[in-house]
């Protein structure tokens, strides 16, 4: 590769976007112009996803449409046919692909699948939005059905434990869904824009957004992070361990990132609540293992933590499945993806980027029986 190509398409500019701005120097995470800080302390996971698609805080009427479309027991409905696709998936499917292929398949069952005018990206857009939580399949246990009077936050809770959630529960899923619902040019974000780029439509885009998710080095290091904090077991081991880790030169999930040289301005939030529920639960073990990992991985490496470092530890607290970690960054970011989608259609060119080529370029053919 020449020097010229850095690889990974590190600070490659490929488009504008008026949707989401990180300052990687300063620690700063804006959605629409609005601090996540703020956003945090004021705001609500249905109203973000108002301002992300619409470009500006909605009214109080405006809010109440909103969610009130977003949280009706149409919306949320999933077509019986899907149902009985996924529960026709071998026992072993892991949440993240019954996900992705359930996404695939929902557009089957959309009346707008094909259509991508922005309304109809709109109304497709409320319906993944609203639809996406469906765990209970997977595991086969009766469907619990979803209840309009709750938020989206709450619902999933419900739906997926079968029990009310604490208020404590409640604002810190919601927060976790705020601070994960967008992040500029992303992985999987920007798969779901090549994808919308081609003129295909929602379902597809974010089809290929979920199979970009799944990886640990992007949606799938929650998961990664809970695993090691399990080996870890307890705090008192935790320096031992990393400093033996790092020794082999491990790559540890939940550190590091490619725009932010600081610490992930997301990873606070998520720190403060996941103690908070630790101190609720009387177990704030994890949250405690994860602060010493980081003290040693920031001082030794001057690499800081990330969305990905507590959002498990917050999770787990909440009886949330480890393999659950990164569907939940999907329900969130369903948000953001389409943002993106309607963002590339409504000033769209074809994205198709070169390649250095490094092969050979007069290869002689020779017919297979004289090889
Ligand atoms: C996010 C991530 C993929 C960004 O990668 P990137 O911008 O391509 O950065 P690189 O992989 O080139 O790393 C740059 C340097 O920092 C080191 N580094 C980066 N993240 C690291 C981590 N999590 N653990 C250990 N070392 C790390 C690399 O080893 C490399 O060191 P070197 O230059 O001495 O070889 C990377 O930091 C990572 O793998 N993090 C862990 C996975 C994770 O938490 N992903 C969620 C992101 S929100």
């Amino acid at each position: 590769m020449s020097s010229e190509v850095k690889g990974g398409l590190e600070d490659v500019v490929v488009s504008t976007s008026a949707i989401c701005f990180i300052d990687g120097q300063k620690g700063r995470l804006l959605y629409r112009g609005f601090d996540i800080d703020d956003l945090v302390e004021h705001s609500s996971f249905e109203e973000v996803v108002y301002l992300l698609w619409h470009s500006a805080l909605p009214s109080r009427k405006e809010l109440d449409a909103h969610v009130k479309v977003l949280s009706a027991t149409a919306t949320r409905k999933l077509p019986p046919g899907l149902i009985v696709l996924l529960r026709a998936l071998p026992k072993k499917t892991t949440p993240m692909e019954v996900l992705r292929t359930g996404v695939s398949a929902l557009s089957a069952f959309d009346p707008d699948a094909a259509d991508n005018s922005r309304e109809a990206t709109a109304r497709k857009a409320v319906r993944l939005t609203a639809q996406i939580p469906w765990e209970r399949i997977r595991r086969g246990k009766p469907l619990v059905a979803p209840n309009p009077k709750l938020s989206l936050a709450a619902n999933f809770l419900g739906m997926l434990r079968g029990g009310a959630a604490t208020a404590l529960e409640v604002k810190t899923f919601d927060v976790a869904l705020m601070l994960h619902a967008d992040h500029e040019f992303n992985a999987s974000t920007f798969a779901a824009r090549v994808t919308a780029a081609t003129m295909s439509d929602l379902h597809s885009a974010i089809t290929s957004a979920i199979g970009a998710l799944k990886g640990p080095l992007h949606g799938g290091a929650n998961e990664q992070v809970m695993r090691m904090v399990e080996q870890i077991g307890a705090p008192e081991r935790a320096e031992g361990w990393i400093r033996k880790a790092l020794a082999d030169k491990a790559r540890v999930m939940g550190f590091g990132h490619r725009v932010y040289r600081v610490e992930d301005p997301r990873a606070k939030h998520l720190r403060r609540l996941a103690m908070e529920l630790g101190q609720q639960a009387g177990n704030t073990r994890y949250v405690e293992i994860l602060n010493t990992v980081a003290r040693v991985v920031t001082q030794e490496k001057h690499i800081y933590p990330n969305v990905d470092l507590y959002s498990g530890a917050a999770y787990k607290s909440m009886g949330i499945p480890t393999d659950q970690f990164t569907p939940i960054f999907a329900i969130s970011r369903v948000a953001g993806w389409a943002a993106h989608v309607m963002e590339q259609h409504a000033n769209n060119r074809l994205i198709r980027p070169r390649a250095e080529y490094t092969g050979p370029t007069h290869a002689t053919y020779v017919p297979i029986d004289r090889r």
